[in-house]
């Protein structure tokens, strides 16, 4: 029985680069897809890029060019990362698109009619510089429970305390720098309060199989008893400047990111039906018999499981047969650090030239269909790749092909049906399907490489390269070798789903039509011929992948001394004492210093200078200074310079420091006064 099934990954962000971490969802969801493509059912693959949102926006602004471009650019980023992993979409489209617009649109009108929607007045932080509103994490300021500086607004990342940004003490823009107002405006809200959500939410979550249980338990927990009346009210709309989409008939008012975003998913199903003449109906009306699945990361499982079912229940489509969370991506054992090398883009580790199909198989050999975090091990990885694909699998076919050509002028002997290990594989083969359609890849991988054990042990005792040199076994050799040909084939069968280059591969050597999971239920006939054996896959040595590390490793290293005396600078014209007393410069003392997101020379001082106020000062001293070591410091600061408006936010004055000429090595060095001096004395 054919099934319709349409699966989804979570939509990445547009602003940023592919990395190993996302990969574990794009690869998981690919292995499962192309398992069912191989069972012959109906099965569409369809995700986006995630293209709206204040982030896209700022970042487009700073690199000087239109949304439109950044995202058609990251688009083909996106893409060219995807497909060198292997992940084959059917569709990979944008959500700032027609048909997603068009959908939210319907959303929109659709909930409004049923009385889901609703418009108050809220009051946010404004920049007022920067003359927008602020979303959470572009407020910083000091954790109102610990007093830790440059906390974003909605957690404080050294206590762990959530509040609202209005809590934060001395908040500023991120932005900007400026310090933001408080300002009222309409929004929109999707009445998730309503009772009708809560009664459908409830339903929903408790439907058998829906979720998971530890994601079925979380929504208990959000759900909480009947009459606690726990869910709030969702802010579907931002206002203007917003990269999105204008809600209709509010002008200056936009739906927000994470409104859109699940919508994507149609909006990139819509384009593809547009395109290959697909029922979009059929997949998505509320009775509907087809299949959907969300493929996500437990950090959005809050938007997938409450607001998108209850958006869909109550705009008339259908809602998701299962949602697939799954964990983290670690790696030995950390989060992914940028400073330890093991933050690596999906980009780096192909252009190491890495094999995307080692990480597929590692993955594959690490997921459990669980929302546990998975670990990336450096050296488990080389250990298991190689001994597995290389020693167990590939080996098969190599110690079989070159008799077969040899010998045999490229055709099969007749393979031994009644082979134990033929009827294993093929025994096994449901149990192994049972596993890949629970998303339990490493149970799969467990009894497929158990089996490869088997193939081998027949081989090493069938011992073909003995035969060979005897007088008079060619019948016996060539059956060896059909056997073995047949067991490489079989075993590629149930690996495909994780390894479809290789497979791609050893059906071109087989000489076979693209193999299907009944495959694995026949053996190739006497007589077949095979191709010559062309090397299928190389073992990967552990120093490839130090080297892929030492690329991301970024360099937090200070720069060193000077390795020369720089030569002295040519001395400025004359000035009399006048002139030198036009600048007021003051003993400052370094209050807060932080890194700026997004420049690679400016560190963000906050300096106390004796005034009412603290001054905030951008300094060019990043490539010197760790900005952790710098809090308490004195230093020198000239007092009187007009405020600039810098692209990070106004800096309010200039501080002190020594460096070589232009273009020379030497370093920058701050200036300090000697002790005793405090914060507000002229020097002069
Ligand atoms: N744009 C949203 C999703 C919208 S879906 C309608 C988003 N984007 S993301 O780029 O941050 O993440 C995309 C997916 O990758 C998410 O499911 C997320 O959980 C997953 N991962 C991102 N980093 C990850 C790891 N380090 N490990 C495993 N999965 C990770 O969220
Ligand atoms: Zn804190």
């Amino acid at each position: 029985m054919s099934r319709k099934i349409l699966v989804t990954s979570a939509l990445p962000y547009a602003n940023g680069a592919i990395h190993l971490g996302h990969l574990v969802e794009y690869i998981q969801t690919d292995i499962w897809v192309r398992f069912q493509k191989m069972r012959g059912h109906e099965c569409w693959y369809v995700c986006a890029d995630d293209t709206h949102g204040t982030p896209v926006m700022l970042r487009a602004e700073k690199e000087g060019i239109t949304p439109e471009a950044l995202i058609e650019r990251v688009h083909g980023e996106h893409l060219r990362d995807f497909s060198g992993f292997l992940v084959g979409f059917d569709n990979y489209y944008r959500t700032h698109s027609p048909e997603t617009q068009a959908l939210c649109n319907l959303f929109h009108a659709r909930l409004t009619a049923a009385g889901l929607m609703e418009t108050r007045a809220i009051e946010q932080f404004y920049d007022p510089v920067k003359t927008m509103f602020l979303p959470d994490r572009f407020i910083k300021g000091a954790c109102p429970r610990c007093g830790a500086a440059d906390q974003y607004g909605d957690n404080c990342e050294v206590c762990g305390a959530a509040y609202a940004p209005t809590e934060l003490k001395n908040p500023y823009s991120a932005v900007s720098g400026a310090k933001p107002e408080l300002r009222a405006s309409e929004h929109f809200f999707f009445k998730l309060s309503d009772p009708r959500c809560e009664a459908f939410l409830r339903r929903f979550t408790r439907a058998a199989g829906v979720l998971q249980p530890e994601a079925a338990n979380k929504m208990q927990e959000w759900l909480g008893t009947e009459g606690e009346h726990r869910l709030s009210d969702w802010d579907i709309s931002r206002d203007a400047p917003y990269f999105g989409f204008e809600i209709p008939d509010a002008p200056g008012k936009f739906f927000y990111v994470w409104l859109d975003a699940p919508i994507g998913y149609m909006g990139s199903f819509k384009n593809l039906c547009d395109r290959q003449g697909i029922d979009f109906d059929a997949f998505w009306k509320p009775d509907s018999e087809a299949e959907l699945y969300h493929f996500i990361g437990k950090d959005i499982l809050y938007f997938h499981a409450l607001f998108w079912p209850a958006e869909l229940a109550h705009a008339g489509f259908r809602t998701p047969t299962k949602i697939f969370a799954h964990g983290f991506l670690t790696v030995d054992g950390a989060k992914m650090s940028k400073s330890r090398g093991t933050f690596i883009t999906a980009e780096s580790y192909l252009n190491a030239g890495l094999n995307p199909e080692w990480l597929r198989y590692y993955f594959a050999g690490k997921l459990s269909g669980t929302m546990e975090d998975i670990d990336l091990n450096l050296d488990d990885f080389s250990a298991r790749v190689n001994a597995d694909l290389v020693g167990k699998y590939v080996n098969i076919a190599s110690r079989a092909a070159g008799f077969v050509a040899r010998r045999f002028d490229g055709r099969l002997g007749s393979p031994d049906t009644a082979l134990p290990v033929f009827t294993a594989i093929r025994e096994a083969a449901p149990r192994i399907a049972e596993h890949y359609e629970a998303r339990a890849f490493s149970r799969a991988m467990r009894d497929i490489m158990a089996l490869a054990d088997e193939a081998n042990q027949y081989i090493a005792t069938a011992k073909p390269w003995e035969l060979a040199k005897e007088e008079g076994e060619d019948a016996a050799l060539s059956r060896v070798c059909a056997n073995g040909i047949n067991l490489f084939r079989l075993l590629t069968v149930l690996l495909k789903p994780v390894l479809p280059a290789l497979a791609a591969r050893a059906e071109h050597f087989l000489n076979v039509a693209p193999l299907v999971w009944t495959d694995v239920e026949t053996l190739l006939p006497e007589g077949h011929a095979i191709r010559a054996y062309e090397h299928l896959m190389q073992r990967i040595d552990p120093k490839q992948i130090a080297a892929l590390i030492a690329a991301n490793r970024e360099n937090l290293e200070k720069t060193a001394t000077p390795q020369r005396k720089a030569a002295p600078a040519e001395a400025a014209a004359p000035i009399g004492i006048d002139d030198f007393l036009k600048v007021d410069l003051r003993i400052a003392r370094i209050v807060e210093a932080a890194q700026v997101e997004g420049s690679e020379k400016l560190v963000r001082l906050v300096l106390d200078i004796g005034e009412e106020k603290p001054r905030q000062v951008f300094a060019g001293i990043k490539s010197a200074y760790d900005p952790a070591t710098l809090k308490g410091r004195l230093t020198v600061v000239v007092a009187n310079l007009a405020p600039r408006k810098m692209k990070f936010g106004l800096s309010e004055g200039m501080v002190l420091a020594a460096s070589a000429p232009e273009g020379e090595p030497g370093g920058i060095y701050l200036l300090a006064p000697d002790s005793g001096a405090t914060p507000g004395m002229r020097v002069q």
